[in-house]
């Protein structure tokens, strides 16, 4: 088995190549938010609310992914700015670019590195780090390459997760895996350890925690998310078996609800 460490702030060729090849994994994590959330405004709706986007300005995602955040909520017309779609994964911009073509009308898209953008100095008013920060070898740089392309009174959004996130989650899989002691996203860049790295480089950091739960009811969405990362990626039949029991278990004794925490929100700070 590989070493479960290449997920979070490692591994870059196997987040590119592997992880975020294209967007199939992401999009069953996502599934599990979306389907079991208990909080009435979407994600991307809440995040695109934290941040006013100047007309005609001109907007960064690094770490797009999916593309959600442009692909909910918004319609061509409404989309008065230009966007550019970055990535470490080729793969994944060649699939989000024509995807959010259809709800924002000016959008490119491009493979890039956070740690080393290709863009010059005060080129954009917003900059969006959405869940992508942990993923980075070094956020501190990926941070200061942010500062350098906003202009002088732009917006940087950082989504991130807490200590607390998913922990039922990382119970299950503690219990089948063994207590592994990987670095966790929260401790790259996390709702704590986040905000000391950006108030080095940023004025006004503020972090804005989002207010959900999931109540999860089919055993396959909960495996599915399990599986779609390291450890539960590289799982046996026998281990997957184990993660089954233990997920079913804990329904059955909670009236087929696997109750699941999450904390997660963002920082908004300003150049
Ligand atoms: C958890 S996904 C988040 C995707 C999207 N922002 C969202 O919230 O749905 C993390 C994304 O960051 C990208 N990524 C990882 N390391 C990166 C880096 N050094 N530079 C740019 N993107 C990176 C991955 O390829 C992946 O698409």
């Amino acid at each position: 088995m590989e070493s479960p460490d290449r997920f979070v702030n490692r591994d870059q060729a196997y987040l590119r190549d592997v992880a975020y090849v294209n967007g199939d994994k992401l999009r069953a994590r996502t599934q599990l938010h979306t389907n079991y959330a208990t909080q009435s405004v979407p994600w991307q709706v809440w995040l695109q609310r934290l941040v006013e986007i100047p007309k005609g300005g001109e907007i960064l995602e690094v770490g797009c992914g999916t593309g959600l955040l442009w692909t909910i909520g918004w319609t061509s017309e409404e989309s008065d700015f230009s966007l550019t779609l970055t990535d470490l994964s080729a793969g994944m911009v060649a699939e989000t670019t024509p995807l959010v073509r259809r709800t924002i009308r000016d959008v490119k898209g491009l493979a890039v590195d956070a740690q080393e953008l290709p863009f010059a100095d005060n080129s954009f008013d917003v900059v969006v780090a959405n869940q992508m920060l942990y993923h980075v070898p070094d956020p501190s740089l990926a941070l200061r390459e942010f500062a350098r392309v906003l202009r002088r009174g732009g917006v940087l959004m950082a989504s991130t997760v807490g200590a607390g996130h998913l922990r039922e989650l990382f119970r299950i899989e503690a219990s089948v895996f063994g207590p592994t002691r990987v670095l966790r996203h929260h401790e790259v860049f996390g709702a704590q350890s986040g905000g000391d790295l950006l108030a080095e480089i940023f004025d006004g950091v503020a972090w804005h925690p989002y207010d959900d739960r999931l109540l999860c009811t089919d055993v396959d969405d909960v495996i599915e998310y399990i599986c779609s990362t390291p450890p539960g990626e590289d799982a046996s039949r026998d281990q997957v078996a184990q993660l089954r029991h233990l997920v079913e278990d804990q329904m059955a004794a909670h009236d087929g609800v696997l109750v699941v925490t999450k904390d997660v929100g963002a920082f908004i700070a300003h150049r």
